[in-house]
């Protein structure tokens, strides 16, 4: 599957797409990159400046819900693959919205796949060498119990999450196989498009494949997440809101391994297949925070803690989650990935980059990033 190919990449313009398009557009010259995202609140061209007058890179600003836009644009580019991360992905925000979330991320994603089914049933190969990648969360998995809040020894290990903090508080896992139980609306739409992608192939035999990863952190990440917010409030001396406790687990992975794990799986999954990506790298949220209070702390020459007060307990998300971990082992064995980052790295390298790129985040949170599409694409 090395030979010359046009690629979808929908969402391209966001946190995790723009890792991904980076990553192809770099590494597979003798691809056709199409980046076909609607440019939300979460998206965002300034992403992927270092890439934009590549040759074998196109944007394309559409909705993944314009059924008719989609075929027409697979019919006219000829292509051949799709990897789908376009969605709503703000917890919070679907428990504000639901609508917008069951409107993007399961209606626009079976726009993509009846489009796919279209144009590529017209062709006489019909499905021969096509593919359909749907990036999905562990969220859809529900929540795991914590029947070890000190942390023990987690039954597998990777290269990334070997160090210190590489401990587990239960000892259930997400595997493949586990049921769906989503609590967010965020969630339930995720859940309910990972259904109709299944679908598409027991019906239809549309040749799918479904990853579910844990949470991603690094560059580029809107700063309404817990990392990248985080890191800019500790920096302007603001708040940080601990929902709840602080006491939820989630599992970390850093952005490029993702997306390295979605060009392995890409290029050598097994369609029909579904698999979870993550790092075995569990943490409380209290724990991460008071890592990224001491970092930037560190980092700007301020003593040591001298943030901590910053801490500032609020009321609980709703039904929220209380521990994710995901069970990547099928795709360690299966396909050889492993993450590449310990997370103290990563952690050091984002918080880094964050601090770095102040014009960047004050872009996003002012809405001020869509005056670059304006200059660079509009009219294009
Ligand atoms: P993001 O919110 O940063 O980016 C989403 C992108 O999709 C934006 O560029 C936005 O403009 C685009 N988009 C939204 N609605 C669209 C529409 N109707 N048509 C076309 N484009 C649209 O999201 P992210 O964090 O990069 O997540 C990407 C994907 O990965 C999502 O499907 C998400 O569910 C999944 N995922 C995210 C994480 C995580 O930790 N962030 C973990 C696992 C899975
Ligand atoms: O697990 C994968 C999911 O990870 C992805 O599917 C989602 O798209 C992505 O947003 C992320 O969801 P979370 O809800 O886990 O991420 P978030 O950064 O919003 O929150 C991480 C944890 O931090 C969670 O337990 C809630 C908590 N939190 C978050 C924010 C924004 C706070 O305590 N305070 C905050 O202000």
């Amino acid at each position: 599957m090395n030979d010359e190919r046009t690629l979808v990449i929908t969402g391209g313009a966001g946190f995790i797409g723009s890792h991904v398009v980076r990553l192809f557009v770099n590494k597979y010259p003798q691809y056709r990159i199409i980046n076909l995202d609607k440019l939300t609140y979460a998206g965002n061209l300034e992403n992927l400046k270092d890439i934009e007058d590549k040759p074998n890179y196109r944007f394309v600003r559409m909705d993944i819900c314009d059924f008719e836009g989609v075929l027409k644009l697979m019919q006219e580019e000829q292509v051949d693959g799709i990897i789908h991360l376009a969605a709503e992905s703000h917890v919070d925000r679907s428990i504000k919205d639901p609508f917008t979330f069951a409107q993007t991320n399961v209606m626009g994603t079976l726009s993509l796949l009846q489009a796919a089914k279209v144009y590529w049933e017209s062709l006489p190969e019909k499905f021969d060498g096509k593919r359909f990648y749907h990036i999905s969360t562990d969220e859809v998995y529900g929540a795991l119990e914590m029947t070890h809040p000190e942390g023990i020894e987690p039954p597998f290990t990777t290269k990334a999450s070997s160090g210190e903090h590489h401990l587990a508080y239960g000892e259930k896992f997400f595997t493949e196989d586990l049921k769906y139980q989503p609590h967010s609306p965020y969630s339930a739409a995720k859940a309910s498009s990972d259904h109709f992608v299944r679908a598409f192939h027991d019906t239809y035999g549309l040749p799918t494949i479904v990853t579910n990863c844990s949470n991603n952190y690094g560059p580029y990440q809107f700063p309404e997440k817990l990392i990248p917010l985080f890191i800019n409030n500790i920096r302007h001396r603001k708040p940080l809101p601990v929902y709840g406790k602080g006491e939820n687990v989630r599992d970390w992975l850093y952005v490029e391994d993702h997306a390295r794990a979605i060009d392995v799986i890409f290029h050598k999954g097994q369609v029909a297949e579904t698999y979870n990506i993550g790092g075995f790298n569990e943490w409380k949220n209290i724990d991460i925070i008071k890592v990224l209070i001491n970092t930037v702390d560190r980092i700007l020459g301020r003593p040591e803690g001298a943030d901590m007060d910053l801490i500032t307990y609020v009321t609980d998300r709703a039904g929220h989650d209380l521990r994710y971990a995901i069970d990547s082992s099928k795709l360690q064995k299966e396909l050889g990935w492993e993450p590449s980052l310990q997370f103290e790295e990563g952690i050091e390298k984002t918080v880094r980059w964050y601090l770095d790129n102040q014009t960047w985040l004050d872009n996003v949170t002012s809405g001020d990033y869509q005056k670059y599409y304006e200059q660079m694409y509009a009219g294009r």
